[in-house]
């Protein structure tokens, strides 16, 4: 090892000596790759800045955009004045509605941008300017005067607006489901519970923003980019610029974080590649964190109603879950938080529902873990509520109400070890010594309470390709176009493929991040790691055999093998599939100050094999601060007079802080689930922010007596 980080204009790479004890600490031979602690290879070239990001890549002669959003929530754009900005020395150019470059079609409105004057909702992107440093971009940013005629905005979410239709579709699943008589059996049942649970609108806001670095050669477009899935950006690319994808190449070497924003192209890759092509400069667009609310996607906000009915020992009769929530015009997303309904309990009769009210808002997308975040917070909360109607412990009742297969789909499931982790949470929290009734534990003005909720997250998996090269020198390489967004992808990756191979881990490096690598699905419903490793597995294997058949030294270009999993991985699977999880929360709720600590947070997980314990537990444990974050401090607002967020910033919006954090504690139950794929893993990306919020809400009641069914639980609202 050379000792320091690669320098700032060395050519990016991965290192794969970067953390050679780690790899061996629990491998103890080639076989053992599987499942290790293996550190994350590009750790030290993250922690030294040396790993080189989107906006970093500093090209020749680079120029960098600033965005300018639109201030009205609804109307057009009449004019953009650019003089002011123009005059300002070291502007290239100013993009606007009227001059841009002219896209193709696109299915995805929200990458439609500067086609025309429309403005959607307040924060589109009206103009674009173009300079020679960031500073400039910005001043001129300030300097374009954009008038516009305004029409009356509509942004107020309410389940009896006019206009609240019910999709086709939710999440990929029917809009609606009912099984029986979901209301009839809920006049007649005789332990009822209907509540109201309200989610605010959430923000992903990963560290590094949305950004592109574009440059064009002639007709050849490369971009730099912060993406889930660079797969996906080259396919939106070649429609919108009207080129073959062979023309494009998206590199996304390291990604700063997504939570679902960067899972499809956002507009700073479409604006980046326009400026790049209008200045003839390469050309980096950074999001300013502000502008990001308007333009990434949010979690839209949820109106959840859930009616439970249930036998007097606890045997749930009918179960409704219904959701109003509000989408964009500009492109239709619902959060599908009606889904974990149609999985967590056997009941008779059940309703699960999706209602969507069409506003002048920015476009909601994916957010971690959608749909079964603010879903499972309402659904938990309301088992809860019904635990406390039976007198009877949250635990047992879950436990009580375990379907033997799915209810809504009637498949049996692959794997289910919920109770498992309920028992075992359980166990390790010490929910045996609690006292049930609520608000009788004070240490001083403090309150303390104990919560518990159940997680589901479903597995999925998409078809992937990836080849395998074993080279002269004994070392092998995997290469496939997977995105690497903070998980470790590239030393997961390596381990399955050690393991397929029978190689030492240090002999194996990952290959990720570039369009001309073999084609992979995104990094996002917890499917990456499931979908790539299965071609990878299978590219090793393949290649295992080649090299137990070749005799003699290897070519200078080593033996190579190729995996497509297509038709296999995307097939129809007789069972239902999904993770399963507990979630335990120990609270004090300050009666002086509204102030709610969480003093313990406990996660026990059931998502098939653990590829490596030490990257699936960091996983695990950001998505569980993400839901203590969903639960206590995060949370936005749309503004009723502009239509946009005015929490649009971290000092706004609050994301838990170091201080705000426990020691939290996330492990798991090895699952032998053989309907998965070759290495029995499910997604460990989501699940840990599933229910989170509930445990926590439902800690809360426990100590103070109170059942508070807004999120977040703030100060002003405990007081
Ligand atoms: Mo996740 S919201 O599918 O990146």
């Amino acid at each position: 090892d050379s000792g320091g980080p690669a320098g700032r204009d060395a050519p990016p790479q991965t290192r794969p000596d970067a953390s050679p004890a780690d790899d061996h600490t629990a491998g103890g031979g080639p076989r053992g790759a599987l499942g290790a602690p293996a550190a994350r290879r590009e750790g030290l070239l993250k922690v030294t800045g040396a790993a080189r990001y989107a906006a970093e890549h500093p090209l020749p002669g680079r120029a960098h955009a600033w965005p300018v959003p639109a201030a009205v929530a609804r109307g057009r754009v009449t004019g953009v004045d650019t003089t002011a900005a123009l005059v300002l020395p070291g502007v290239l150019a100013v993009l606007t509605p009227g001059d841009a470059p002219r896209l193709g079609p696109t299915d995805d409105g929200t990458l439609a941008v500067l086609q025309n004057p429309r403005v959607p909702h307040r924060g589109w992107c009206v103009a674009l300017v173009v300079a020679e440093t960031l500073e400039t971009a910005r001043a001129a940013a300030g300097a374009v005067r954009v008038t516009y005629v305004t029409e009356d905005a509509d942004v107020r979410l309410r389940p009896d607006h006019p206009a609240a239709y019910e999709p086709e579709k939710a999440g990929g699943a029917p809009g609606r489901f009912e099984l029986g008589d979901p209301e009839g059996a809920f006049a007649a049942a005789g332990v009822r519970v209907d509540v109201d649970y309200r989610v605010p609108p959430l923000h992903n806001h990963p560290m590094e923003p949305h950004a592109t670095t574009a440059v064009w050669d002639g007709d050849r477009l490369t971009v730099y980019t912060s993406t889930q899935g660079g797969t996906t950006v080259r396919s939106v690319l070649a429609e919108l610029f009207e080129l073959p994808e062979d023309r494009i190449t998206v590199v996304g070497e390291h990604v700063g974080g997504g939570f679902g924003s960067k899972g499809t192209p956002r507009p700073d890759v479409v604006l980046a590649a326009m400026a790049a092509r209008r200045t003839g400069r390469p050309v980096t667009l950074a999001y300013p964190r502000r502008t990001l609310p308007t333009v990434v996607g949010h979690r839209a906000p949820t109106l959840n109603r859930l009616r439970l009915g249930a036998t007097a020992d606890g045997r749930l009769t009918t179960l409704l879950h219904e959701v109003t929530t509000h989408t964009s015009h500009v492109k239709e997303f619902v959060e599908y938080a009606g889904l974990p309904a149609r999985v967590m309990y056997a009941t008779p009769h059940l309703r699960s529902s999706h209602r969507v009210v069409p506003l002048d808002v920015p476009s909601p997308s994916w957010m971690r873990a959608p749909g079964e975040a603010p879903g499972m917070y309402a659904l938990e909360s309301a088992m809860d509520e019904l635990a406390d109607a039976l007198g009877m412990d949250p635990v047992e009742l879950r436990v009580r109400n375990e379907p033997d297969h799915e209810p809504a789909g009637g498949q049996p499931f692959s794997s289910r070890n919920v109770v498992a982790c309920l028992r075992e949470g359980a166990r390790r929290f010490g929910w045996d010594t609690r006292d049930p009734r609520p608000a009788v534990r004070a240490e001083g003005p403090l309150l303390l309470g104990t919560g518990v909720a159940a997680a589901t997250y479903p597995f999925q998996i998409g078809a992937s390709t990836a080849s395998a090269q074993a080279l002269p020198d004994g070392t092998f390489v995997v290469r496939l176009n997977a995105a690497d967004i903070g998980t470790g992808a590239r030393t997961v990756l390596a381990q399955v493929a050690a393991d397929a191979l029978g190689a030492p881990l240090d002999r194996v490096r990952a290959d990720v991040g570039r369009s001309d690598l073999p084609p992979a699905p995104l990094a996002g419903g917890s499917s990456g790691t499931a979908s790539w490793g299965w071609a990878v597995h299978e590219a090793c294997t393949r290649l295992a055999s080649r090299l137990a058949a070749h005799s003699g030294p290897l070519p200078a270009k080593g033996l190579t093998a190729r995996a497509d999993t297509a038709g296999r991985a995307d097939a129809d699977s007789p069972y239902a599939r999904h993770a399963f999880g507990a979630h335990f929360a120990e609270v004090a709720v300050d009666t002086v100050t509204g102030e709610i600590r969480v003093r313990r947070l406990l996660g026990v997980y059931a998502a098939g094999r653990i590829l490596n314990a030490r990257t699936a537990r960091s996983q695990f444990v950001g998505a569980m601060i993400m839901g203590l974050g969903m639960a206590l401090t995060e949370g936005s607002t749309v503004d009723t007079a502009f239509g946009d967020f005015p929490e649009c910033d971290l000092a706004a919006y609050h994301v838990p802080a170091h201080a705000d954090v426990p020691d939290i504690e996330a492990d798991w139950i090895e699952e032998d689930d053989p309907h998965l794929n070759p290495m029995g893993s499910k997604g460990v990306g989501e699940i840990g922010i599933v229910g989170t919020a509930a445990a926590v809400g439902n800690a809360v009641h426990h100590a103070t007596g109170i059942r508070f069914r807004e999120l977040p639980l703030t100060p002003d609202r405990i007081l």
